[in-house]
Formats: C-alpha cells, structure tokens, sequence
C-alpha cells in the first residue's frame, strides 16, 4: 500500500475525506503523517481519532524554512512516504520539500486558479462579484499557487447566496473531488 502524508493547519475537513477515503478503500493508499505546524488545530484531533500519526512542528522554533523542511523531510523518510497531500497547509512549500518530492506534492485551492491565489480566495472572488466559483487540484511548485493544475471543479451562484453559502458549496466540491484526484495519483 502506498504512504501518503498529509499537511494541514487547521480544520482539516479535507483530512477527514481523505481518511475516510482511505479507510474505505476509495483511496489505495495510507495516510502515514499528518504534518502540522499548528500542533493545537482540529486536523490533529482527527487524525487521532483516525489513528494517523502526527508530526507537529513550530516554525518559530527552526532557524529558517530550509531546517524545519529538513526535519519534516526525515520524518517522511522515515515513513516511506510517496506522495504529499497538501490540505489547507497554509504556509508556502520551501526547495527543500520540493527538491525531496518532485512532482510529488499536489495542493487543493478553494478558486478558480490562476485567479484569486494565495489566503481568503473564497472572500476574494465574492467581493469580487464573480458568478462562477470553483476550485483547482495543482502540482506545487515554488509560486503562491501557480503549479500545473490537475482538475478543477466549479459551480454557477444563484446570486443570492452568502458567503457562507458560497464557501459551504466549495467545500462540498473539495470534498467530493480531492479523493477522486488523489486515488488516480496514487494508482499511476
Ligand atoms: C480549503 O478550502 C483549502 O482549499 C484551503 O484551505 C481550506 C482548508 O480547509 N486552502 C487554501 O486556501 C490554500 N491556498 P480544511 O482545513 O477544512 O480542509
């Protein structure tokens, strides 16, 4: 079975389809590390429930970007970890990570890239009055996400909806989504 980790900061609503993707067979793979570098977020209390492990780190506490990304490196090694599912990892990945997994780490952005990169896309593109809102599975590479992109998914808005509204929508398109890339990742 191949190892995935897995990368988050904060919810981890992704995380949890994910485990439960993999838990069910629709993902052929095992999450074998949740990496966070917020060791209090709600992604780590799932990944309890879920028995995954978990590396969590401060940032603060490392020199620079190129020692925490070393550390986090070994801790993949370590797993045999092939593939890095970046899930509201909210931080930009480093030469270190890229170097170690090329082509090996993909990310899930709530927009339509290339528009609306980097934090708050969903209130980015509803303030600015888009009528077609979606979101994009990408490679990472070294930009705010601007990697090849693998799929996107989008819907047309009513016009009348919320933000909230808007963004329980694109979660739900995520949600159904991420598996469905992830699985074809991982079996190629
Ligand atoms: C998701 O909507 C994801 O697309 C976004 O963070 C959210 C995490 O939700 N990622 C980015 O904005 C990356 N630029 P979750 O913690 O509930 O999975």
């Amino acid at each position: 079975m191949k190892k995935i980790a897995v990368f988050a900061s904060g919810f981890g609503s992704n995380f949890e389809v994910i485990a439960a993707a993999t838990e069910s067979g629709q993902i052929e793979a095992e999450i074998a590390l949740l990496v966070t570098d917020h060791a209090d977020c709600y992604a780590v209390e799932r990944a309890h429930n879920h028995h995954v492990e978990v590396f969590a780190f401060n940032p603060k506490s490392y020199p620079s970007k190129a020692d925490f990304e070393t550390e986090i490196v070994a801790q993949l090694r370590q797993r045999d970890v092939e593939l890095i599912v970046l899930a509201g990892y909210m931080r930009l990945i480093g030469e270190v990570l890229l170097n170690a997994y090329p082509n090996k780490i993909v990310n899930i952005h709530p927009a339509l890239l290339p528009a609306f990169p980097g934090k708050h896309a969903i209130e980015q593109a509803y303030n600015y009055g888009v009528k077609v809102f979606g979101i994009t599975i990408h490679y990472v590479d070294a930009g705010m996400d601007t990697g090849k992109i693998i799929a996107q998914s989008c819907f047309t808005a009513k016009g009348d909806e919320t933000v909230d509204e808007i963004e329980t929508k694109i979660h739900a398109l995520e949600h159904t989504l991420y598996p469905q890339v992830i699985q074809q990742l991982v079996i190629c």
